[in-house]
């Protein structure tokens, strides 16, 4: 069989493949990014951290549901300080380190940046987009802010940085975040977070089947693929290719994959099929997805990514 190079690069920093975990499941702990490490995931992401330790939401707060999931962990982490002090053995691991940060403020995710510039992390992938803090606002929704956030947070250092952006559903707002993203050496962008505030109610018991919020909470998985694709390829279309493109949205097997790949991805993340299956998910779905190149005579990325074909 051909050999089929999956490998890729988000702003200069070499992958091995195109697939990674996303920021949330299993990657919150020192055992679960040990796993991580270890497994087929062409990089290591952070569970997204905060300025200290958060015991998050109360419990349920996460749902399998039969084409995904619905949660709402309302950031539960070890605080910055343990990611940053991990970020050594993490990098010894021999794989990219992405670390997710998520401040409540923009001199809380400042304070964050400024430490993680001046650590030994390949990548800072800066979460605008969580929507389950209550009484938080998501970033991505407030274009002011999403200026103003950029503004500060890209002068912090030369360490390539990007947003994780919330799903949009309307072609002026593509434009609106586009031609912010446009001021600032953004090198990356993450699209999509889950799809905030949804409601899944359980007829037998007529309860929310997740406690937080009165049952609200961020919708992921096969449900939210297709606007994955679109936040992905709007965006590509968009930005120049200055700014890469990391999809994530209902990722679970070879060709959801490809399916991002067309739509102009430059690497993917995994969440709810990780959260689900374990850390076996990357190796399987690498080789998935190269089978389903080789069928199609492509033997790297490049040969069809962003080659969406007009119909
Ligand atoms: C349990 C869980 C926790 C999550 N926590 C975070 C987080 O801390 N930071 C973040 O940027 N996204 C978080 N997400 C969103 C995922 O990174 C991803 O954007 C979303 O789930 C869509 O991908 P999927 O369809 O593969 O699940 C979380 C998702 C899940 C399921």
């Amino acid at each position: 069989m051909t050999t089929i190079d999956l490998s890729t690069q988000i702003a200069g920093i070499h992958l091995d493949s195109y697939l990674m975990n996303a920021s949330g499941p299993k990657c919150t702990t020192w055992d679960e990014l040990l796993v991580i490490g270890k497994s087929a995931s062409a990089a290591i992401v952070t569970k997204s951290c905060t300025l200290e330790f958060r015991e998050g939401n109360p419990e349920p707060r996460y749902s399998d549901l039969p084409l995904g999931s619905i949660q709402s962990m309302g950031l539960p982490n070890l605080g910055y300080k343990a990611y940053l002090e991990m970020v050594p053995e993490l990098k010894a691991l021999g794989k990219p380190v992405v670390v997710s940060i998520s401040g409540f403020s923009i001199e809380e995710n400042s304070e964050m940046v400024t430490a993680f510039q001046n650590s030994d992390v390949d990548l800072i992938e800066v979460n605008f987009s969580c929507p389950n803090i209550p009484g938080k606002a998501q970033v991505a929704y407030d274009f002011e802010q999403t200026e103003s956030a950029l503004a500060a947070l890209t002068k912090l250092g030369n360490k390539p940085i990007g947003i994780k952006l919330a799903p949009y559903f309307d072609m002026s707002h593509f434009i609106a975040i586009a031609n912010i993203i446009k001021k600032f050496p953004v090198k990356f962008i993450t699209c999509v977070n889950s799809i905030g505030n949804t409601l899944i109610i359980d007829p037998e018991t007529e309860q929310p089947i997740i406690k937080p919020k009165g049952g609200f909470g961020g919708l992921c998985g096969d449900y939210i693929k297709p606007i994955g694709l679109a936040n992905v390829r709007a965006f590509r279309e968009l930005l120049d290719d200055s700014v890469q493109i990391i999809g994530v949205g209902g990722i679970k097997n070879g060709t959801d994959a490809f399916e991002y790949l067309l739509a102009g991805a430059d690497a993917v993340q995994i969440a709810t099929c990780f959260e689900k299956e374990g850390a076996v998910c990357f190796a399987r779905i690498e080789n998935e997805l190269k089978a389903f190149m080789a069928k199609k005579g492509y033997n790297k990325l490049s040969d069809a990514k962003g080659k969406l074909k007009p119909l």
